[in-house]
C-alpha cells in the first residue's frame, strides 16, 4: 500500500515573541540530527496553521471539473521552500532526498533562543509518570530546541542528583527499547535541575528565576511552567511564578491540568483569578485526550475523506456513543476522586471534548481559533443534561478466582458512605440542524471489565433494503457501525454486511479494519508529548479556551447540583463487571444498544 508521507505540519506561530523568535533547530551538524529532525516533523499529521490554502484564493487558478467540482492546481505553493512545504504538510508524497536535504539545512535556529520548562509539582505522580517521560521522548526524537533546560520545582528538599535519580526511574517510556537510549537518557538528565520552594512564595520563585537566568545565558528566554499541582494552590503558584519568574524578553506560558473548578461558578472564579496574572493566550488548559492520536485523527478522517463527511449528520447517523472504561478502581486517588466523581473526571472534559470535535461544523481553517470557535458552537448548541438522562453507579467489592477486589468505599481516602459515582452513563443532545434528535450517549466507568476508550457511530437502516429478509427481525444489527478505538490497540473499523462466499446467499457482518499496529510500524506518541510540543510552539489548537470551558460546565453543572443536592444513590456494580444495568435502560429509552457490549464488538 502506498504511504502518504505525512510531513509536519507545524507552523510555528511565535506571535508573543520579540522579533528574534525561537524556532526548533534543524541545522543539524551531523546525519543523526537530521534524521531526528525529520522523524520529529514526520510525526505530525495535521498542519498546525495550514489554512485550507486554496479556499482564500479560490477565484484564482481554479479548474472546473466535469462533475461540477472546482479544483485548484498547486501552483501557489510551488515556489515555497521545501522546509515550508514540509512544515505545512504540503508535500503529499514522500519528499525527494534533495528536498529533505534542503529542508534540513535550512537554519531556523539562528537566533539561538532558549526554552526553560519548569515542572511545578515535580515529585507528583503525573510529573513522574507522564511529564518527564514525555519530555524525554521529545528530546530523543529531536523535537526540543537546541537550548533547553528543565527544572523540577516542589516543596520537598531534593538535590539535582536526587531529581535525576527519581526521573530516571520513570523514563522507561516508549523510547526505552530504542538505540542509544541510555546515552540519550544521560544527556537528557544533565539538562534537568531541581529547585525546592513553596508554591506560594514569591521569594522561592525569585530564586528559581535566578537559576533559570544562569542557564539561559543571556539568550532570548522562553519559559513554560507546567502546573502539576492540586487546584487549591494553582492561583498562588501562578501569582508567584508570573511576578517573580516570568521571562523578561521571551514568552511565558503556563500549562494547567484539570480540574478546572467543580462547576460553573468555581471554574469562572478560577479563570478570573488566573487572568489577573496571565493573558488568555498564555494559559494552556490541557485535556490530554485531545493529544491522543486517534482523537487528533478525527478531523482528518472526516474532512479529508469524501465518503464520511456527507454521512455526518442526523440524516444518516442514528446515534453516537462515547465510551470510556478502566479495569481498575481509584486506587490511591480516592481523596481527589471523591471530591469530583466520574462525571467531572471524564465526561465533562475528555468525552465532551471528543464529542465537540466529532460534531463541529467544518472550520474555516485549521487555525486554533477557527477550530475552537466551531467546538464552542457545538457546546453552546447542546441541551443541559437532565437528571432523567443520567445513570450513576459505584463499584462494590467482588471476589473472583479467589481474589477479592475492593469496593470504592474500601479506599482509606474515601469517606465511608460516599455517594460519589465511579460510573455514569448519559444521553446528550445537540439542538442544531445537523444533529437534531440524534442521541450522543456517553458512558464512563472505573473498575469495569476492560480498559478502553472508543467512539462508536451507528448508522441508520438502509431504506428499502433488498436484503432485509436476510437479517431476520433485528434490523438494528444490520446497520453499519464505524468504530474509532482510541485505546488500547488503536484502530478504525467499519462494520459492513457482506456475502459469505459460497453458492448460497448468506450475509454476515465483517469489518473493514484499519488496525494501527498492522498498518504502521512506528509506535504512537503519548498524548503528553504532542501537547507539550504544542505548548512550546505556541500552538493552541488542542488546548481548551475559557469560553469552551464555560460552555462545558454549563451543560453539566445543573445535573451535578441535582445529583448532589438530592443525594441520589448510585447503582452498585461489582468490581470488574460491565457496569450498572441502568445504562442499558437509558440507552433503550433512545432505541440504542451499547455497541461495546454486543455479541460482536
Ligand atoms: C485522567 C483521569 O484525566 O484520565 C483519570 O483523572 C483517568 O481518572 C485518566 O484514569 C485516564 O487517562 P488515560 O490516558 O490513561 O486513558
Amino acid at each position: 500500500m502506498a504511504t502518504l508521507y505525512s510531513t509536519t505540519c507545524r507552523s510555528h506561530s511565535y506571535s508573543l515573541l520579540p522579533s528574534s523568535s525561537y524556532s526548533p533547530s534543524i541545522n543539524g551538524q551531523n546525519h543523526t540530527q537530521r534524521l531526528n529532525f525529520s522523524s520529529c516533523i514526520a510525526k505530525r499529521v495535521l498542519p498546525a496553521k495550514v489554512s485550507f490554502p486554496f479556499r482564500r484564493n479560490s477565484h484564482l487558478n481554479v479548474v472546473f471539473m466535469q462533475d461540477g467540482a472546482v479544483a485548484t492546481p498547486v501552483n501557489p505553493v510551488e515556489n515555497e521552500s521545501p522546509f515550508k512545504k514540509l512544515k505545512d504538510g504540503l508535500l503529499s508524497s514522500a519528499p525527494s532526498t534533495e528536498e529533505m536535504k534542503e529542508a534540513a539545512s535550512f537554519d531556523v535556529n539562528k537566533d539561538k533562543s532558549t526554552v526553560s520548562i519548569t515542572v511545578v509539582g515535580a515529585s507528583g505522580d503525573l510529573a513522574k509518570k507522564k511529564i518527564f517521560p514525555a519530555l524525554f521522548a521529545l528530546y530523543y526524537e529531536g523535537c526540543l530546541p537546541e537550548h533547553f533546560t528543565i527544572f523540577g520545582y516542589a516543596r520537598s528538599k531534593m538535590t539535582d542528583a536526587e531529581l535525576r535519580n527519581m526521573v530516571s526511574k520513570t523514563l522507561t517510556c516508549r523510547i526505552d527499547k530504542r538505540e542509544n537510549c541510555g546515552e540519550k537518557m544521560d544527556e537528557f538528565l544533565k539538562r534537568c535541575f531541581y529547585h525546592s520552594g513553596q508554591y506560594g512564595s514569591r521569594e522561592n520563585f525569585a530564586e528559581l528565576d535566578k537559576k533559570l537566568k544562569e542557564h539561559e545565558g543571556g539568550r532570548v528566554s522562553n519559559r513554560l511552567f507546567y502546573l502539576s499541582i492540586p487546584p487549591n494552590i494553582f492561583i498562588d503558584a501562578v501569582k508567584c511564578a508570573s511576578s517573580s519568574a516570568s521571562s523578561g524578553i521571551g514568552w511565558t506560558r503556563v500549562i494547567v491540568e484539570k480540574p478546572f473548578g467543580r462547576d460553573s461558578g468555581s471554574s469562572a472564579a478560577l479563570t478570573k483569578a488566573l487572568k489577573q496574572y496571565l493573558d488568555e493566550d498564555q494559559i494552556f488548559r490541557i485535556d490530554h485526550y485531545l493529544g491522543k492520536e486517534l482523537v487528533e485523527n478525527l478531523s482528518v478522517l472526516r474532512f479529508s475523506n469524501l465518503i464520511f463527511e456527507p454521512l455526518w449528520s442526523r440524516q444518516y447517523i442514528r446515534n453516537v456513543q462515547l465510551i470510556f472504561s478502566e479495569d481498575f478502581g481509584t486506587e490511591g486517588r480516592g481523596g481527589y476522586f471523591d471530591n469530583y466523581g466520574i462525571i467531572r473526571d471524564i465526561m465533562q472534559n475528555h468525552l465532551l471534548q471528543i464529542l465537540a470535535l466529532f460534531a463541529m461544523e467544518t472550520p474555516v481553517s485549521l487555525d486554533a481559533e477557527d477550530i475552537r470557535n466551531e467546538k464552542v458552537k457545538v457546546l453552546r448548541s447542546m441541551r443541559p443534561l437532565q437528571l432523567e438522562d443520567v445513570v450513576v453507579g459505584q463499584y462494590k467489592s467482588h471476589t473472583k478466582g479467589g481474589v477479592t477486589y475492593p469496593a470504592y468505599t474500601d479506599d482509606n481516602t474515601v469517606p465511608k458512605g460516599s455517594l460519589t459515582p465511579t460510573f455514569a452513563a448519559a444521553a446528550l443532545f445537540i439542538d442544531n440542524a445537523r444533529w437534531d434528535g440524534v442521541p450522543f450517549l456517553m458512558k464512563a466507568g472505573k473498575a469495569l471489565h476492560n480498559k478502553s476508550a472508543e467512539i462508536r457511530v451507528q448508522f441508520r437502516h438502509v431504506p428499502g433494503n433488498l436484503y432485509n429478509r436476510n437479517f431476520g427481525t433485528d434490523l438494528d444489527r444490520a446497520t453499519n457501525e464505524l468504530v474509532i478505538r482510541v485505546q488500547p490497540d488503536e484502530a478504525i473499523y467499519l462494520k459492513i454486511n457482506n456475502k459469505v462466499p459460497g453458492l448460497g446467499m448468506r450475509l454476515d457482518r465483517s469489518n473493514l479494519n484499519l488496525h494501527y499496529a498492522a498498518r504502521y510500524s512506528k509506535e504512537i506518541p503519548d498524548a503528553y508529548e504532542r501537547l507539550l510540543l504544542d505548548a512550546i510552539e505556541g500552538e493552541r489548537r488542542l488546548f481548551i479556551r475559557s469560553d469552551e470551558l464555560d460552555a462545558a460546565w454549563a451543560l453539566f453543572t445543573p445535573v451535578l447540583k441535582e445529583l448532589e443536592g438530592k443525594k441520589i444513590i448510585p447503582e452498585y456494580y461489582p468490581y470488574g463487571s460491565r457496569g450498572p444495568v441502568g445504562a442499558h435502560y437509558l440507552a433503550a429509552r433512545y432505541k440504542v444498544r451499547w455497541g461495546d457490549l454486543g455479541i460482536e464488538q
